[in-house]
């Protein structure tokens, strides 16, 4: 079916799967108008980072892995972009879709607009204004290049106005909205049995920024600050991203989170880490995702990192960025379990829970029109 529109995903970590599962799920609307392939640029490689999100998701595992692995910035983003290029002109697709602002997406937005590809960007325009975190750096080439932006919030399409690029973006709404409602019901609420929590009585927390990990001092101040929630406020679960373990390794208090009380485990895949989240008294998260995760739940999010990066969640009181040390995130910690119930916010803050098909119907637009 040569007729058919191509488009080709460009994934590569964890946060990007449930992104490419809602698109994913609207285009599956029109098979008779394309043809989708993924290419996986092999940068989380572990099974309960990646293969485990495609399981539980729903979504067929990538056509393509390029292997790609750790490494430098430098490494991932090169041998993405290579990788990428090899895939195009091979398939030759019409259309590139990339998402949020991992290397990934950079990688896959340069190798598309070199192929002279449209690309468009799912979660557009969100900037904390700090060019030197690379997640930023990511997210703004990745605009400045795209030829449709899809924005989660009324205020990440202003952003991307402010800087001239209001042509060719949407608020589409967070597609991460559309996957919480889509696997509210089957969430794997045996996790609190088997991790042993009460339902309201923990603090989720989860760690990941390399701003909180690759400094010895910084992660020594974050791992004091979940002992101090730990030992003052409430039981903390604490699923552990592999860059943690490693880092908490090398500063050598690993066994200590443990011996304070936490329970530390490993990294969750979508379906336990949700049921975590919605069953939980406050999380501690310095993710992007999570925080947004938090806010559909009811759930308020004190995030150990300076950057608001949802000002939108800062406003409603959802989210508490600040600075990471144990009094501060006590305090924030206090504050927001002594708020009142978070309210809904204002409805629509992150769209209607629909936000693929909004996008699939912008795409197809597009492809139609093109020549
Ligand atoms: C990446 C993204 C970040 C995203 C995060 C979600 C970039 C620049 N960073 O950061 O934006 O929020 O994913 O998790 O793209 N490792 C494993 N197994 C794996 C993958 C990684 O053990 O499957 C370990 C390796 O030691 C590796 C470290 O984790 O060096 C960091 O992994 P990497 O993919 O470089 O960055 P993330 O911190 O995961």
């Amino acid at each position: 079916m040569t007729d058919r529109a191509r488009i080709l995903h460009v994934v590569g970590s964890r946060p990007q799967f449930p992104k490419l599962a809602a698109l994913r799920r609207a285009l599956r609307e029109h098979p008779d108008r394309v043809e989708e392939r993924v290419v996986h640029s092999g940068q989380h490689y572990d099974r309960e980072l990646s293969e485990v999100f495609f399981e539980e998701l729903e979504i067929p595992l990538p056509d393509y892995n390029l292997g790609v692995g750790s490494g430098s910035h430098a490494h991932q983003i090169g041998a993405t972009l290579k990788g990428v290029t090899g895939v195009i002109e091979d398939w030759r697709p019409d259309q590139v879709v990339v998402y949020g602002d991992t290397n990934a997406t950079l990688a896959g937005a340069l190798a598309a607009t070199q192929c002279r590809v449209p690309v468009a960007h799912v979660e557009a325009g969100v900037r904390t204004g700090n060019l030197f975190q690379t997640e930023e750096l990511n997210r703004v080439v990745t605009d400045r290049i795209s030829t449709s932006r899809f924005c989660c919030t009324e205020l990440n399409l202003r952003t991307l106005e402010g800087e001239a690029l209001g042509d060719g973006s949407l608020f589409s709404g967070d597609t991460m909205l559309d996957n919480y409602r889509h696997f509210l019901a089957r969430m794997d609420v045996g996790i609190l049995e088997r991790a042993g929590l009460r339902e309201n009585a923990y603090v989720l927390c989860t760690v990941h920024r390399a701003e909180n990990t690759d400094e010895d001092t910084r992660l020594a101040e974050v791992i004091d600050s979940i002992e101090a929630v730990q030992r003052e406020i409430e039981q903390v679960v604490f699923p552990v991203h592999p860059r943690t373990r490693s880092a908490i390794g090398r500063i050598g208090r690993q066994g200590k989170l443990e011996a304070a009380g936490v329970k530390v485990i490993d990294s969750l895949g979508f379906q336990a880490l949700q049921a975590l989240v919605e069953h939980s008294r406050l999380v501690l998260s310095d993710s992007g995702g999570l925080q947004r995760e938090a806010y559909f739940g009811g759930r308020r999010c004190v995030v150990p990192w300076e950057y608001a990066s949802w000002p939108e969640l800062v406003e409603a009181g959802a989210a508490l960025p600040g600075p990471v040390d144990p009094a501060s995130v006590l305090s924030r910690v206090n504050a927001a379990l002594d708020a009142s119930p978070l309210s809904a916010g204002p409805a629509g803050l992150f769209g209607d829970g629909h936000a693929g098909r909004r996008i699939a119907q912008r795409l197809l637009e597009a492809l139609d029109a093109a020549p």
